[in-house]
């Protein structure tokens, strides 16, 4: 299944970029996840008609995607400004995340995982410019994220690991039901 990760973290060494990574590299036999960090020009209705040529190319990567996963932090309890503003460009003109599958992974060095900025994305996600389909309930949350690795700079959170197994099958079910 052809699947476009969007990371909510433009850092270098962002954790929700190595996540993505992860999740990539252990589920290559089932999603080929090509990962997507927005950094895109801050939207604005005078520009819309005639988008940067890194909106295009964003959008088109979605569009033609089976399925996308966010991978995001929390910023102040919220999205990222970065993420909400490619998912702004997404609910105009071409509203290339209508109906598709989504689901969200998010890790913060809080202790609550990005559980508030996930209930955030899923309301954005819901609004009619974006009718995206989330995927429901399987939340995953990633707390403390910094205490995750090792010292290979490996991901090795097994509590984590073991639920993404079932979600990332949940996904594809639910997925293979809609089409
Ligand atoms: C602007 C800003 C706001 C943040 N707000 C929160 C927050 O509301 N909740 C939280 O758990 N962590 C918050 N953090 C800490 C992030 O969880 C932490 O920096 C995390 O590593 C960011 O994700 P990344 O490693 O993928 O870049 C914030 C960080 C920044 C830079």
């Amino acid at each position: 299944m052809e699947i476009v990760a969007i990371v909510g973290s433009l850092r270098k060494e962002s954790y929700n970029l190595k996540i993505a990574k992860f999740i990539k590299d252990r589920y290559k036999d089932k999603l080929n996840i090509e990962i997507l960090i927005p950094d895109l020009p801050i939207f604005n209705e005078d520009i819309e008609k005639d988008p940067p040529v890194e909106v295009i190319d964003f959008k088109e990567k979605i569009k033609n995607a089976e399925g996308v996963l966010i991978v995001s932090p929390e910023y102040n309890h919220s999205i990222p400004g970065g993420l909400k503003n490619a998912l702004d460009w997404c609910s105009r003109g071409d509203r290339v995340l209508a109906k598709k599958p989504v689901f969200i992974v998010g890790a913060s060095n809080g202790n609550v995982g990005t559980a508030r900025s996930q209930m955030d994305l899923r309301t954005v996600l819901n609004s009619p410019g974006l009718n995206a389909f989330v995927l429901p309930s399987n939340l995953v949350l990633i707390p403390n994220v910094q205490t995750l690795f090792n010292e290979k700079d490996e991901f090795v959170d097994e509590r984590t690991i073991k639920y993404l197994d079932k979600v990332v099958d949940n996904f594809i079910d639910w997925r293979m039901k809609m089409s």
